[in-house]
């Protein structure tokens, strides 16, 4: 289904994982697609699939934490696919260590990409939305809001994007825009994987033990959290907004 005029969307981290099935999903539902990255040459590979398929996408190389990056991407978006009125702030890192092991370094990269990098990317693309009177924004957040050991960092992040979503529904709302927050449980990624090795855990293993807790007994698959945000951006979800909806295959974390 393409919309007329097409809406552009931007989705962060969408190289690969949970963003490039995401950047996919969107466009499929008739969506320009502007994929960012720090990897741009990756974020190429997301939007050859989505050209593939029939759509229109953009890859552009940035950091999601650096101010100057940011607003020259969003400026680079809105010239050569127009103006972004759906935001999916998904770029993400971790930097797993318990408290006592835990850097400055650690802490400070993992604030900067979750928090300032979607503070950053939602006051960059609000003015289009707002210009607009319609707009789309989704947080990544995570079960591990609740509280997870060895992430104190990304817990907090991930707890703070959820007061955040809660904000801007509450400041944009007025605007036509709505902002929600999908916090995933354990979901099969390039993130998840390099968890597994940096515990020294095989693969398979780690996942039939994820699937073991999991009431619908399975892992997560990227396209879960695809068809979640598809949802949330939806003509038909204008008066969702400000809700954390957790896609964990059961209630619990
Ligand atoms: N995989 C899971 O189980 C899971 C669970 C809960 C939440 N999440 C969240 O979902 C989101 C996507 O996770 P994923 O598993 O697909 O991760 P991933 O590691 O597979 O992909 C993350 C992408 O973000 C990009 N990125 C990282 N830092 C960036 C920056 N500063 N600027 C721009 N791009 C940057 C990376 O290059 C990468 O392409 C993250 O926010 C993550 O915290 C994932």
């Amino acid at each position: 289904m393409t919309q007329s005029p097409q809406r552009v969307a931007i989705v962060t981290g969408g190289a690969r994982g949970i963003g490039a099935a995401t950047a996919q999903r969107l466009a499929a539902d008739g969506f320009a697609v502007a994929v960012i990255d720090l990897e741009e040459a990756t974020a190429k590979g997301t939007v050859d699939a989505i050209e593939a398929a029939g759509g229109r996408a953009l890859a552009v190389g940035a950091d999601v934490a650096d101010t100057e990056q940011v607003e020259a991407a969003v400026n680079r978006v809105a010239t050569e696919l127009g103006a972004p009125t759906v935001l999916v702030n998904n770029a993400g890192v971790t930097r797993d260590n318990l408290l006592f092991k835990m850097t400055e370094s650690d802490w400070d990269t993992v604030m900067g990409v979750h928090l300032r990098g979607s503070f950053l990317m939602a006051r960059a693309v609000q003015k289009h939305m707002v210009e607009q009177k319609w707009g789309r924004i989704v947080n990544l957040s995570s079960t591990s809001a609740l509280g997870n050991r060895g992430q104190t960092n990304y817990a907090t992040a991930k707890a703070g994007l959820q007061g955040f979503t809660k904000t801007l529904a509450i400041e944009l709302g007025k605007f036509g825009v709505t902002a929600n927050c999908i916090a995933p449980g354990f979901i099969v990624s390039d993130m998840t994987r390099a968890t597994a090795e940096r515990i020294g855990e095989d693969w398979d293993t780690y996942v039939a033990a994820r699937a073991k807790e999991i009431p619908v007994a399975r892992p997560g698959q990227v396209e879960d959290i695809a068809h979640t945000v598809s949802f949330f951006v939806s003509e038909g979800a204008g008066f969702v907004s400000g809700q954390v909806i957790y896609v964990a295959g059961g209630p619990k974390a």
